[in-house]
């Protein structure tokens, strides 16, 4: 959510720490902050909104920094207290000789708060943060040590933190510690790094050492030293990162969600690469290392996840139950966390995050494994923490997301469900082979028929330019394509702040239909072939006598279909079954059209975040 950057070591101090935190800025950028060490002395710069405030700060400031020769840097997502220069980190204790920055949240700050300021700690901001520093500082105040004392503190925190902090008395050590937030030590030569993430790390070192909760580590220039909670040293792997600097180019794009939708071809090859060898052979998912008399006996699934996330589970859950025949729960994470639960040791858990670090899921997941459930999580970064608490894991491969908007993961997380709901229908014999060839076979084509709707775009720019100035619009669709349509409006929500509902189509006269007249545009998805066809015509028809505008994304070859909508945007021809893998296409590029005419910041929208690592 918020980003942190430590650096000490040969290189341009700030440079390095600015070039993290630009590769973290997606996640979190409200406010972003600096504490250089620099002449024996703590300098702090802070700026709200984005990078570029705060790098401007320091272009004003420059006279006044010599040769720092280590520093923190943060941007900030914010959580307690609004987007300020005061209560953007780092953030200091009373003397300043301490500068700390904090990801995630410290439950017991208020108790904690009331505590330092009887001892006379002077607080500034409204931030749970503020205490970490004054907390700290009166453990150094004793100890002499910043280690110790960041070992004495943090047993005093309740919650989430990643933490990393300097302190003017202890020349270039850099000292983080973590608890249910992601938190990476770099390791490089003649310098070291601490990171919140591995995209902060990427242009200066493959090397990483990932910590685990309770962890400290104590880096300077040449040393690196991890010791868990009781200050014993633990041995750590050094991990060799598989992101490549270019992961995190625009490679020409006007922005990184564009870039990202136009990858998607390439990343269904990647997800497909080695799965369906032959459509004759079974698909082939090691991945999933359960046993095949469980996966067999299998009477219940369970999928938890947020947000985009969510919507491919949905896709899933329809996909299993269809060619499986199991049942299938998807719950939101944040939903899961707070009811009493039927999962137990014969029911398979499946979490899907693109992060990885999403905290409601992960809270889920963890409620889950304490109740022995088998874990299966799919995620695209197999190095986080969520792919940590996994009996299995199945990696999305769709290389680093960085726009805010999810797409290619999306996309991924999709072909992932078809894989794994064919891997079960294979298992337990449920489906005709002729069938489940014929579905591979078409799979297989996926790829091509998004290049022919990447290849040309125009009906979606004009249709994105004519309707960029509704304020309302309803997406409709049935089956399969209910995930559809939900993530398509959810798109068009986050990025031009237009406010779009996903339906049932059935459900409309069932209340929204009230909502309809020439103002709110009604998108459907029709797949012609496919059952839900019929149904869906007749509840656009039911709008469009409310003189709704309407919108339809489909196959249909139909020339009639032109008299029934004011618009339409053509798909390839696709099996229904398969249509979410197209649909999701043009309703990605309508939204992303529409928030471009609106002059929105497409990659970086209001009030999001790329990675929600709060609950
Ligand atoms: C997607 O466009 C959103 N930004 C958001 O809903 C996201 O899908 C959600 O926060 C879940 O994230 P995750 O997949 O990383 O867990």
């Amino acid at each position: 959510m918020c980003g942190i950057v430590g650096y000490t070591g040969k290189g341009d101090v700030i440079d390095v720490i600015l070039k993290g935190l630009t590769n973290l800025e997606y996640r979190g950028y409200d406010s972003a902050g600096i504490a250089l060490r620099d002449e024996n002395k703590i300098k702090i710069y802070k700026a709200l909104g984005k990078l570029i405030n705060l790098k401007n700060e320091l272009e004003t400031n420059k006279s006044e920094i010599k040769n720092p020769t280590s520093g923190i840097g943060h941007i900030r997502w914010a959580t307690h207290g609004n987007p300020s220069v005061i209560n953007a980190h780092p953030h200091t204790c009373t003397c300043g000789k301490l500068a700390v920055v904090h990801n995630g949240i410290i439950e017991n700050y208020k108790e904690l708060r009331e505590i330092l300021i009887s001892k006379g700690c002077k607080f500034k901001s409204q931030t749970d943060t503020e205490v970490i520093a004054h907390l700290i500082a009166d453990e150094y105040a004793n100890t002499k040590n910043l280690e110790a004392a960041v070992r004495n503190a943090v047993k005093k925190l309740q919650g989430a933190y990643a933490i990393c902090l300097i302190h003017e008395d202890e020349p270039d050590i850099i000292v983080g510690a973590r608890k249910h937030a992601p938190m990476l030590v770099g390791v490089g030569e003649g310098e070291n790094f601490i990171a919140s993430d591995t995209t902060a790390l990427i242009e200066y070192t493959k090397r990483a050492i990932y910590l685990e909760d309770n962890e400290i580590a104590v880096i300077s220039k040449d040393k690196i030293k991890i010791t868990d909670i009781e200050g014993i040293e633990q041995v750590k792997k050094i991990e060799v990162l598989p992101w490549e600097p270019v992961a995190l180019s625009k490679l020409g794009y006007k922005h990184y969600m564009l870039k990202e939708i136009n990858e998607q071809p390439d990343v269904i090859r990647n997800v497909l690469n080695g799965k369906i060898s032959d459509i004759q052979n079974p698909v082939i998912l090691n991945e999933v290392s359960l046993n095949k008399d469980i996966l067999k006996n299998l009477n219940k699934i369970q999928i938890i996840a947020c947000g985009t996330s969510l919507h491919a589970a949905m896709a899933g859950k329809f996909l299993m139950e269809e060619f499986a025949g199991i049942s299938v729960e998807v719950e939101a994470s944040s939903e899961y966390i707070y009811k009493r639960t039927t999962t137990d040791s014969s029911t398979l858990v499946i979490g899907v995050s693109q992060s990885g670090e999403t905290a409601d899921t992960i809270t889920a997941i963890k409620q889950a494994k304490s109740k022995n459930a088998h874990i299966l999580i799919i995620t695209n970064r197999p190095d986080s923490n969520m792919a940590r608490l996994a009996d299995s894991l199945i990696p999305l491969n769709a290389g680093i997301e960085v726009s805010v908007a999810a797409t290619k993961s999306y996309i991924a997380q999709l072909i992932s469900f078809y894989l794994l709901a064919i891997h079960l229908a294979e298992i337990k014999d449920s489906l005709p082979k002729s069938y489940l060839q014929n579905l591979k076979h078409e799979m297989i084509q996926l790829p091509s028929k998004i290049e022919s709707i990447l290849s040309d775009t125009s009906v979606i720019q004009a249709c994105a330019r004519k309707y960029s100035s509704y304020k309302n619009f309803i997406y409709i669709a049935r089956g399969i394509n209910l995930a559809t349509a939900l993530e398509g409006a959810l798109k068009l929500k986050e990025i031009s702040y237009i406010n779009a509902t996903g339906y049932p189509a059935g459900e409309l006269k069932h209340g929204p239909i009230a909502m309809l007249d020439e103002t709110m545009p009604v998108l459907s998805i029709l797949i012609p072939g496919g059952i839900t066809y019929e149904k869906v015509l007749s509840n656009c028809e039911e709008a469009k006598a409310r003189n709704a505008k309407l919108i339809a994304l489909t196959s249909s070859e139909d020339e009639n279909i032109n008299n029934i909508f004011d618009d339409v945007i053509k798909l390839p021809k696709v099996s229904e079954i398969l249509s979410p893998v197209l649909a999701c296409v043009p309703l990605q590029l309508l939204s992303y059209y529409i928030a471009e005419f609106l002059g929105k910041d497409v990659d970086q929208p209001r009030n999001l975040a790329k990675s929600v690592t709060v609950e």
